[in-house]
């Protein structure tokens, strides 16, 4: 079930503007009503302008109006595994629950698949402000 997005996030990965860390990463997300959206980290000179992989899916799936991830894929190179920052773990948070599935992913394929709650623990969201 996961495989076309493991296969759409190393397709977006190839795409990524990673000029000052070398590091492409891609993502690419399940919403609830099934639609599939990609992105890439895109860098900047002045550093702290650079943005993720998987923020450039999430407001890709804003853009087309969904707000709820259902699955996603991440996929990015060394060999570690390359799981999403701290930053967009909490941005994965608002749109999705703890169950959410992230397969970590490599240039070669799948890694590990792990779930939002493992990475994020306890954490604070939407539902706080309730
Ligand atoms: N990166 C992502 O795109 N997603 C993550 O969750 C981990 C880090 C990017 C940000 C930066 O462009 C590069 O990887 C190196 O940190």
């Amino acid at each position: 079930m996961a495989e076309d997005l493991v296969t759409l996030a190393i397709a977006a990965m190839q795409r990524a503007y990673a000029p000052y860390s070398n590091f492409p990463v891609g993502a690419a997300l399940r919403a609830q009503n099934g639609a599939v959206f990609s992105g890439c980290n895109v860098e900047n000179a002045a550093y702290p302008q650079g943005w993720c992989a998987e923020t450039s899916a999430i407001a890709a799936m804003i853009m087309a109006g969904e707000t709820r991830i259902v699955e996603i894929a991440v996929a990015g190179g060394g060999a570690g595994l390359c799981t999403p920052c701290g930053g967009c773990r909490q941005r994965l948070r608002e749109f999705a629950s703890d169950d959410l599935l992230i397969h970590v992913c490599g240039p070669e394929g799948l890694r590990r698949t792990v779930t939002l709650g493992e990475l994020l623990p306890l954490s604070f969201g939407p539902d706080n402000l309730r």
